[in-house]
């Protein structure tokens, strides 16, 4: 079975006469170690996705294989642990904590697993070298992305997911935050879904899912993705 698997997947919102299917009938494979680009427009039904992958939310039908467990059999409190501990989530405007330093934001982190990162080295590790006193107001767009990336990266997960990861970014510092993200796959082997609508960065990508109208329309695999340094967009 491979590392995250959907078998027929469905998610709908609402209920009574006014429902949303936002994920109608997903079936994918992703293998461990990738880096995924979803794409699609907007209402495609992406950050629906994403959020199941995350334990977000619980799929209404079908299968979600994520190593070797069914996310779609999971209790509430299955849920909340594997938020916890198996998955790091990164958002578009970075969620970080106004009044806690990018140190103590990472700490939030750490304090849910057992055997976390140390937040400090963390923050090094992600180019934030004496920042870590500083708080989110003071730090620019990418630096604070990049907090927000150290934060889902401290708990160790082996699945990172990235809701428009450099949405909010300029081209520089994008392209930044997508080197790191390259580097985590290539270099520790761990697996990143990162969620866009910008149809540029799938050339990056090791795995292609192109969603339209709550579907998959394709899923390409790229033997040489392009390097991030040379990507344009
Ligand atoms: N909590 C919710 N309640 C009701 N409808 C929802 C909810 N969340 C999403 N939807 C609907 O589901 C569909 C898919 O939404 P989703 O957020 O997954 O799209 P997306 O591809 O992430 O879009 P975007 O690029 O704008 O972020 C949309 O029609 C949206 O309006
Ligand atoms: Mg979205």
């Amino acid at each position: 079975m491979a590392y995250i698997e959907a078998k027929s997947c469905w998610k709908t919102y609402g209920t009574g006469e006014v429902t949303v299917v936002a994920n109608r009938d997903l079936s994918f494979q992703i293998e461990e170690g990738e880096l995924v680009v979803i794409l699609g427009a907007s209402g495609a039904g992406k950050s629906t996705l994403l959020n199941l992958l995350g334990g977000m939310d619980s799929p209404d039908q079908g299968e979600l294989w994520v190593a070797g467990r069914d996310l779609a059999t999971f209790s509430e409190q299955d849920r909340l642990q594997y938020r916890r501990t198996a998955v790091g989530f990164v958002f578009q405007f970075y969620n970080l904590v106004g009044n806690l330093t990018a140190l103590e934001n990472v700490e939030l982190a750490t304090e849910l697993v057992a055997d976390a990162l140390d937040a400090q080295s963390t923050l090094v590790s992600v180019g934030l070298e004496g920042r870590q006193n500083h708080f989110p107001a003071q730090l620019s767009g990418g630096e604070q992305q990049r907090v927000a990336i150290a934060r889902a990266l401290a708990k160790k997960p082996k699945l990172l997911l990235c809701d428009e990861p450099t949405g909010a970014l300029d081209y520089k510092t994008g392209k930044q935050i997508l080197g790191l993200l390259r580097h985590l796959t290539q270099q520790e082997g761990r697996t990143v879904i990162i969620v866009t609508h910008n149809a540029a960065l799938a050339q990056i990508a090791d795995r292609v899912i192109r969603m339209q109208d709550a579907q998959i329309k394709a899923v390409e695999l790229q033997e040489k993705p392009l390097p991030v340094e040379e990507l344009e967009y």
